[in-house]
């Protein structure tokens, strides 16, 4: 099936390293995504730790480590890199956030869903 875009938040939403802007991927699976900005560029991913499967934040849109360097899931502290979603510490190693297509038109940061 074809994937839609759908505005998920304005570039004026986003601040670099700042607080992830979440939104619903599909309702009937309970399945959230977030874009973050890290090193001037927007990144969106499913919100689901490849390892049990919880959102990252327990805080709503705290998704990045004290030192704003790596995504962190709050559940048990796997790290993340911003850029390519892959595990670099914790219990899912080498394994990978789901990363979503993102596109800007205009000020609008459009996710395909
Ligand atoms: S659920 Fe994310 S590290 Fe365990």
């Amino acid at each position: 099936m074809e994937k839609e875009f759908k505005r998920v938040c304005s570039t004026k939403d986003l601040t670099e390293k700042g607080s992830a802007i979440g939104f619903e991927v599909d309702a009937e699976q309970f399945l959230n995504g977030f874009v973050v900005l890290f090193n001037g560029k927007p990144y969106a991913y499913l919100n689901r730790c490849p390892h049990v499967g919880t959102e990252l934040d327990w805080v709503p849109g705290v998704v990045f480590d004290e030192q704003k360097t790596f995504l962190s899931c709050a559940t048990h502290g796997a790290l993340f890199d911003p850029v390519t979603g892959g595990c670099v510490r914790g219990p899912c190693i080498n394994q990978f956030l789901v990363s979503l297509v993102i596109h800007i038109e205009d000020d609008n940061v459009m996710v395909a869903v």
